[in-house]
């Protein structure tokens, strides 16, 4: 008897409190941002903060962007999480991914860059589904560039084209223009994870032949050759051998 009636009240009370909400309005919600640049500044919330500072390279859900798919479990499998960090504290050198930290010029404190890793992790990974999978690893050296053309011609030349100058489902990915904006980890980031939001495939290809991680580093390599210089950009490490 008592219980019921203290649950009555407390569900009263609840009314009261939601009736309340509506009459301030959602957006008097306590913990809701407002979309002021003063409070996106200070804010910890993780969506506020990707949208503000990484949807218009990355895409709006993370995905669709003109820079990298972060809004994929093999990525976020792949990447070791203090690299995720570190890429957003110090950015990389020479490319559009600029320093995000205060005290690299930017405009993130360290908690914010936190909310934001931790944010992508939460939301985006999913290790469920690549659980007993062997990823190559993240970071690996240049391989053979000739050895990486053979790869080339298997696992991508059907999409970017004999040469790699673009074919009918892939862009031209040795243009010496797109190659000085992007550096050799990126390459392999892209190798390995695909960019599976536009129709490229992971490392496992399509084919049912998973790249190892040589022939990652050999393809790598492979693209890094073309590199050449161009006008007003900086020229990435070339290849060994
Ligand atoms: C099934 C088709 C397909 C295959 C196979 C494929 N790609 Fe792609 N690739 C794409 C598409 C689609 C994109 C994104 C849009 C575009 O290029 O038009 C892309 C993008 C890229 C990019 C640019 C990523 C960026 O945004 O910076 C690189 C580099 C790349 N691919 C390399 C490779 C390499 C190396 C291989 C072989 C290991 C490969 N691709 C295999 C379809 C493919
Ligand atoms: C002006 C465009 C731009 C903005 C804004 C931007 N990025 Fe990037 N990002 C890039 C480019 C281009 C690269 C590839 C850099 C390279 O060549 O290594 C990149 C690379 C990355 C990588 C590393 C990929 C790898 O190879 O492992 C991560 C992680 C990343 N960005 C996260 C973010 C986050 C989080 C934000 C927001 C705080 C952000 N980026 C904002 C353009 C951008």
């Amino acid at each position: 008897m008592r219980r019921g009636a203290s649950q009555r009240a407390g569900s009263g009370a609840f009314l009261v409190l939601m009736l309340g909400f509506f009459v301030l309005g959602c957006d008097s919600l306590p913990g809701r941002p407002k979309e002021s640049a003063e409070e996106a500044a200070q804010s910890m919330d993780f969506e506020l903060l990707y949208a503000t500072h990484c949807a218009g390279c990355h895409g709006a859900d993370g995905n669709l962007g003109p820079a990298l798919d972060l809004h994929d479990p093999v990525y976020l499998a792949l990447v070791p999480p203090n690299r995720l960090r570190a890429v957003i504290e110090d950015g990389v050198p020479g490319t559009a991914m600029t320093a995000f930290a205060k005290e690299r010029g930017g405009s993130l404190t360290e908690p914010q860059i936190e909310a934001l890793v931790q944010g992508m992790l939460a939301r985006w990974s999913d290790a469920q589904s690549l659980r007993g999978m062997a990823l190559p690893p993240y970071a690996g050296p240049l391989g053979d560039p000739r050895r990486g053309a053979e790869v080339y011609a298997t696992a991508c030349g059907s999409c970017h084209g004999g040469e790699g100058r673009g074919g009918k489902k892939g862009h031209d990915i040795v243009d010496s223009s797109y190659l000085a904006l992007v550096s050799d980890q990126a390459l392999r980031s892209v190798v390995i994870a695909g960019r599976t939001d536009l129709g490229m495939p992971d490392w496992r290809g399509t084919r049912g032949s998973p790249l190892t991680s040589q022939q990652g580093s050999d393809v790598v390599a492979w693209l890094a050759a073309h590199r050449a210089p161009v006008v007003g950009r900086p020229i990435f490490e070339k290849p060994r051998g």
